[in-house]
C-alpha cells in the first residue's frame, strides 16, 4: 500500500445477515418501555481489539468429579450428602466437559469467540492443597485446553478459584473462615502462573467473592453452610459476623497472590490481573432522599465492599459506620499491596434491582440488618415490575442497569479497565418445553442485543471497557438451580450430552463476523 502521508485504512467485512434470525425477530419486541429501547448494535460500535467471549466455570461443566486424581471438592460433599439443587443432580457429570473440551472449543471457534473464560478446579490440580502434591493430570488438562484454544486463536481468561476447593482444605481449618486459606490460595495462584502463564494474560484470582460469602455465610444455602436468625435456620455459622470474616481472608489472598504475580511473574509474562464481583444496579425505590442514600449504601455493602479494598486498600465508609469495629482492617503493609492489586474490574452484571432504606421504617427481618446496610430489595414500584422476568426470581431484564452499572464504577474507581466478565440470560421455567423452543432463543438475543447497546453507550461516554463474555457458553449446573436454569447459547441434552446451537450462536456468529482491521501507515 503506497502512501506519501498519515493514512489511517480502515476495511469493514460486513457479514451476509442471517434470514433466521430476522425471522425470529419480526413482530417480537421484547423492550417497550422507552428508557429500555435499545438502538441497532454492531462489533464496530465497540473498540479494536475488544474481547468477545463466553464464560464457563469449572464445576458447572466439567464433570468427571474423581476422574485422573482428582480429589472431593466442598461441592463434591455437599451435592453427595444432602441434595444440592431443586432437580436432585448435581455436578457429577455436568456437560462432560472435561472429556469434551474439544468438541466445546471447536464450538467456540465456530461463533468466532476471541476469548473463552473458564475456571481451574482446585481440587483437580491441588487435591489436597499445600498439603500434598500437584497432580500432573490436572496440570495436563488445564494444559490441553489452553493450548487448543491457542490453536483456534482464542484467548484463554482463567478464573483461579470460582466457588470450588478441596474439601480437605474446609475438613482441616474451615477453608474461608481461617487465615490459612489465604496461604493456600497463594500456593494455588502460583501454581497456575507457574505452569500456564507463558500463555495466559489474563487471570481473575477469584469470581464473585460477595455472592459466594452471602451464599455461604450469610444465607448458609451453598457449602460450608453457616448462618445464623433472621438469616437462615443452620447448625453452625453467624450470619453477622462470618461473612465479613470469610471476605477479609479473600480479599487478602486475593491481594496476596497479585503481589506475586505482580512482583514475580508480570514482568517476565506481561498479563494482567483482576477480581471479578458480582454487581447488581442498585436503583432507588422512590426518590427520597433516604431511598437514594440507601442505593448508595447498597452499592457500598455488597460491589464497594470488595472492590474498594481491591482498588483502595480500605473498606468504604459506609461500612465502617453501621458495622464499627466487627469489620476487619487492613494494615499498613497490607493496605499498600491490596490498593495495587488490581489491573482490571471484573463486572459479572445481569439485572437491576430496587433498593429502600430501612434505618428507620418497617423493613423485612434480613433488611434490618447492619450486615445489608440497612436496605431492603424491591422487585416493583407502585405495582410494575422492575423488568421482564427471568428464570431466576432475582434476575430481571432491565439494559439500562448496564450502563448504570458500568459508569458507576467508572465513575468510583477512576476508569480502571473493565471487563464484563459475566452477563446473560436464562429463560423462565422451560421443564415443560421441547428442544425446538429451547433453542429458539429469541429472548436471549434480545437481552444481549440490548444490554451491549448500553454497553457501547458507555464506552462511547469514556469507559475503558474492554471485553464482554456471554454467561454461559453451554447450558450447566446452576448451583442450587440444577439443570433447569438454562444460560446457555448451546442447548445441552442431559441423557447424551449432545451440544445443540440455539438462535443465540448464530445471532453472536453474525456479531462477530462484522470485524474491523485497522492499519495505522506513518511516514
Ligand atoms: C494417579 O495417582 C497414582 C498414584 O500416585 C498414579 O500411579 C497414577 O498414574 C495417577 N493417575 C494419573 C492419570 O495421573
Ligand atoms: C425515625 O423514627 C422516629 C421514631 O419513630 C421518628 O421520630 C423520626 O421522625 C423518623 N425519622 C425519619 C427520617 O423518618
Amino acid at each position: 500500500m503506497k502512501s506519501k502521508s498519515s493514512t489511517i485504512f480502515i476495511f469493514f467485512l460486513i457479514s451476509v445477515s442471517s434470514p433466521l434470525l430476522e425471522a425470529s425477530n419480526n413482530g417480537n419486541r421484547l423492550f417497550k418501555s422507552e428508557e429500555n429501547q435499545a438502538p441497532e448494535i454492531k462489533r464496530s460500535d465497540f473498540p479494536p481489539g475488544f474481547l468477545f467471549g463466553a464464560a464457563t466455570s469449572a464445576y458447572q461443566v466439567e464433570g468427571a468429579y474423581l476422574e485422573d486424581n482428582k480429589s472431593l471438592s466442598n461441592w463434591d460433599v455437599f451435592c453427595h450428602s444432602a441434595g444440592c439443587s431443586k432437580d436432585g443432580l448435581n455436578g457429577d457429570i455436568a456437560d462432560d466437559h472435561y472429556n469434551l473440551f474439544l468438541e466445546d472449543i471447536d464450538a467456540m471457534h465456530s461463533i468466532g469467540l476471541d476469548s473463552y473464560r473458564f475456571s481451574i478446579s482446585w481440587s483437580r490440580i491441588l487435591p489436597r492443597g499445600r498439603f500434598g502434591e500437584v497432580n500432573p493430570a490436572g496440570i495436563m488438562f488445564y494444559n490441553k485446553i489452553i493450548d487448543n484454544l491457542i490453536l483456534k486463536g482464542i484467548e484463554p481468561f482463567v478464573t483461579i478459584n470460582h466457588n470450588d476447593l478441596p474439601q480437605e482444605l474446609e475438613d482441616r481449618y474451615g477453608s474461608w473462615l481461617n487465615q490459612q486459606m489465604q496461604e493456600d490460595f497463594v500456593y494455588l495462584a502460583e501454581i497456575c502462573f507457574k505452569y500456564f502463564g507463558d500463555r495466559v494474560k489474563y487471570w481473575v484470582t477469584i469470581n464473585e467473592p460477595n455472592m459466594f460469602i452471602e451464599l455461604a455465610y450469610e444465607q448458609g444455602i451453598f457449602p460450608p453452610s453457616r448462618c445464623s436468625e433472621p438469616f437462615g435456620n443452620c447448625i453452625f455459622g453467624n450470619s453477622d459476623i462470618e461473612p465479613l470474616t470469610a471476605m477479609h481472608n479473600m480479599l487478602l489472598a486475593h491481594g496476596k497472590a497479585a503481589k506475586l504475580y505482580h512482583e514475580n511473574f508480570q514482568p517476565k509474562q506481561g498479563g494482567l490481573i483482576g477480581l471479578v464481583a458480582h454487581c447488581y444496579m442498585f436503583e432507588p425505590l422512590t426518590d427520597s432522599e433516604l431511598d437514594r442514600e440507601a442505593a448508595k449504601r447498597a452499592f457500598a455493602f455488597n460491589v464497594g465492599w470488595l472492590l474498594d479494598p481491591a482498588v483502595f486498600g480500605f473498606y468504604p465508609e459506609e461500612m465502617r459506620k453501621y458495622l464499627g469495629s466487627k469489620l476487619p482492617t487492613f494494615s499498613y503493609e497490607e493496605k499498600k499491596f491490596m490498593e495495587k492489586s488490581v489491573d482490571f474490574i471484573g463486572i459479572n452484571h445481569y439485572s437491576a434491582i430496587y433498593v429502600k432504606d430501612c434505618t428507620n421504617s418497617s423493613c423485612s427481618a434480613t433488611g434490618n440488618c447492619a450486615i445489608q446496610g440497612f436496605v431492603d430489595k424491591a422487585v416493583e414500584s407502585d405495582g410494575v415490575l422492575i423488568g421482564e422476568r427471568t428464570g431466576l426470581e432475582y434476575l430481571f431484564v432491565v439494559p439500562r442497569g448496564m450502563e448504570e452499572i458500568v459508569n458507576l464504577i467508572k465513575t468510583r474507581y477512576n476508569n480502571k479497565p473493565m471487563f464484563i466478565t459475566e452477563n446473560g440470560y436464562s429463560s423462565p421455567d422451560l421443564q415443560e418445553q421441547r428442544v425446538s423452543e429451547l433453542v429458539n432463543d429469541v429472548k436471549r438475543v434480545e437481552y444481549h442485543t440490548s444490554y451491549l447497546a448500553f454497553l457501547a453507550k458507555s464506552i462511547r461516554d469514556g469507559a475503558d471497557v474492554r471485553g464482554y463474555f456471554v454467561w454461559s457458553l453451554l447450558d450447566s449446573y446452576e448451583w442450587l438451580e440444577g439443570y433447569n436454569v438454562r444460560f446457555g447459547l448451546y442447548y445441552v441434552d442431559r441423557k447424551t450430552l449432545i451440544r445443540v446451537p440455539k438462535l443465540s450462536v448464530s445471532w453472536y456468529k453474525n456479531f462477530l463476523k462484522i470485524k474491523v482491521f485497522l492499519w495505522i501507515k506513518m511516514h
